[in-house]
């Protein structure tokens, strides 16, 4: 007898839900997107426990017809792709009908169904794949699905689900993500009759920012969009200020699918370069729209990464875009100060500090339930009311981005405390001076004007052989920056002139941290980064340290060359240079107004 048999479905199905369905979020997003593919506008997501008792999820879309139901519970069924030329070109978020089969598979699953205007809908009861019962029941038009039961009959999996509120927490996370990307459709997500996020789907996306995150942060988005010829981009990204640890918080959406995709990340997180540190994220909502025949889909089986053909053209775009609306925009940071009351979210809260004293939670979901908490931190949205909220991001020209401010006083020797009738503004005299620095040395690097000079004492560099090879075989580096030397003695070079601009008393420690970036410059080398980092390094080897007392009339030449700068926020490490409490924060704090 031959020993290769073809399995039976539910063998297969219920294999193919090991990749689809691991967790409670891949259920509720299946069933969402298929929701959304049925062109439902309304979505209600209610959980019991988290989903890990029930997850019923009833839209109103188009429904499906008697027949229909049945047939979208085998196997490779589908409405949504019927050849080769379709999934080339796909418009939908399902197409590899594996959703409902695997998930019958391996749970316990009712629909109620009514097609269009159908007089009668139809009730399904399936049960590891298997009907249990068929019946046709009165309903309005739409579906609705309820999952209980989940793994009963794969235990491995069962056991594989993380704690009830780390659940929880991808639940919420992914339906704000669906939120974000579809404005029009309203969202009710309630988790043991308590609702945890809605939405009008008045189709407004900074009204979904606000719902999600909170006022605070909703007012201190910027809205972008840009277009090249394959690519437009459109939605809001956070002012600098406004960083998270964690890359949860950039939404991508790219023809309506939100994915994660690292280069998309790494290209938007690059786009920051110079207002925010590279380890902090920004928040952000970025639509990104093209033919879908310049991207794969079909690389994940839960679709939540995508592959672009022409991501050079997107990259640039992202770029030119983020950089364009940071560029005039007023970016000292306001500091506010949080709220704390939140009823809405506080059992999530609670339970999440119970769970983690108690140490049994997942490292990967730690930082999402730390996320979680800290959106918590947010004001409540019904104290607006229904006002519109509108992004607080003012448009400044060139030399207004440090408005006019006084020096009062200097601060442990670190801090320069300003005012004017807008507040107190705290300027960080290290940060400063090095922002100035960097963009002097930067323009002096990127316009060399020839003028050397030869050093007062001899600069000899004696180097290890292989060292010194080295920096013989990157001699063109020390040309690009008129660096002049000899060879001197057998592994040593001896320098005869350099640029003027070099600090005076500085110029053998500069030299010194040139040859050592040479000797460690990495393969993907470019003339321009080599550059920046040397502006980046001369600038902190030039600038006063903290702890100096300066005397007012420097204070006011410091803020006044600040003023002067391109980006005078920011030290070229991405801290910030300037912050600001305004009048009415204070006022808060000191209980003056309400
Ligand atoms: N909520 C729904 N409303 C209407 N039709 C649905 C709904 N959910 C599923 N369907 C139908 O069932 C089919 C199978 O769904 P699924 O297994 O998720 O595969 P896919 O979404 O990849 O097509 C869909 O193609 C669609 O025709
Ligand atoms: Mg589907």
């Amino acid at each position: 007898m031959s020993k290769i048999r073809v399995m039976d479905d539910t063998l297969a199905n219920k294999i193919a839900a090991g990749e689809v369905v691991e967790r409670v979020v891949s259920i509720v997003k299946e069933l969402v997107e298929n929701a959304i593919d049925a062109e439902a506008d309304d979505i209600i997501i209610e959980l019991k426990e988290s989903g890990l008792r029930e997850i019923r999820i009833i839209d109103n879309g188009i429904g499906m017809d008697n027949e229909d139901v049945k047939t979208a519970f085998l196997r490779h069924a589908t409405s949504k792709i019927y050849d080769d030329d379709d999934l080339f070109n796909i418009n939908t978020l399902g197409f590899r009908g594996e959703a409902l089969p695997s998930i019958a598979s391996v749970s316990d699953v009712e629909v109620r169904t009514c097609y269009k205007d159908n007089e009668v809908g139809t009730f399904l009861h399936i049960k590891g794949g298997k009907i249990l019962a068929e019946e046709s029941c009165a309903t309005k038009k739409g579906t609705s699905f309820k999952i209980t039961n989940l793994f009963y009959n794969t235990p491995a999996r069962l056991k594989h689900l993380s704690s009830s509120y780390a659940e929880l927490a991808n639940v919420i996370d992914y339906v704000n993500k669906i939120a974000l990307s579809y404005t029009s459709i309203r969202f009710k997500l309630i988790n043991d009759d308590k609702e945890i996020l809605s939405t009008n789907g008045s189709g407004n996306l900074l009204k979904v920012i606000n719902n999600i995150y909170g006022p605070t942060i909703a007012r201190k988005m910027i809205k972008i969009d840009g277009s090249n010829n394959d690519y437009e981009i459109m939605g809001y990204i956070s002012l600098p200020e406004v960083t998270r640890s964690s890359k949860n918080h950039m939404t991508t959406i790219v023809n309506g699918r939100v994915v994660r995709n690292t280069i998309l990340y790494k290209s938007i997180n690059e786009a920051y370069t110079n207002y925010k540190e590279d380890s902090r994220y920004p928040v952000c909502v970025i639509i990104i729209e093209t033919d879908p025949s310049l991207l794969d889909v079909n690389i994940h089986p839960s679709k939540l990464d995508i592959r672009f053909s022409n991501f050079d053209e997107l990259n640039k775009l992202i770029k030119e875009t983020i950089d364009a609306s940071l560029k005039d925009k007023m970016l000292i940071p306001s500091i506010n100060i949080p709220h704390n009351e939140l009823p809405k979210y506080e059992h999530i809260t609670l339970n999440i500090e119970r769970e983690e004293t108690s140490n049994n939670i997942n490292n990967d979901y730690k930082s999402k339930l730390e996320d979680l908490v800290n959106f918590n931190i947010k004001e409540e949205t019904s104290e607006y009311g229904d006002n519109e909220i509108v992004s607080e991001a003012i448009t400044v020209s060139e030399d207004k981005k440090i408005p006019e401010l006084y020096p009062v006083a200097l601060l442990l020797g670190t801090y320069i405390v300003c005012e004017n009738n807008e507040g107190i503004y705290l300027i960080d005299q290290h940060a400063a001076k090095e922002r100035c620095n960097y963009e002097r040395v930067s323009y002096e690097l990127s316009h060399p004007n020839g003028n050397t000079i030869r050093p007062l004492v001899p600069i000899v560099i004696e180097l290890p052989k292989n060292e010194y090879l080295t920096i013989m075989e990157n001699k063109n580096i020390l040309d690009d920056l008129n660096i002049e030397y000899e060879e001197f003695g057998i592994s040593s070079i001896r320098i005869i002139s350099h640029p003027t601009w070099f600090t005076e008393g500085r110029e053998e420690d500069i030299i010194r941290k040139i040859i050592e970036m040479i000797l460690n410059k990495g393969s993907d080398f470019s003339l321009e980064k080599f550059r920046d980092n040397l502006a980046k390094m001369v600038a902190c080897k030039m600038s006063i340290k903290g702890n100096t007392f300066i005397d007012k009339p420097s204070m006011e030449s410091l803020i006044n060359d600040l003023r002067k700068c391109k980006n005078p926020y920011n030290c070229p490490h991405g801290r910030p240079a300037i912050i600001h409490f305004s009048i009415y924060e204070l006022e808060k704090m000191f209980h003056r107004s309400i």
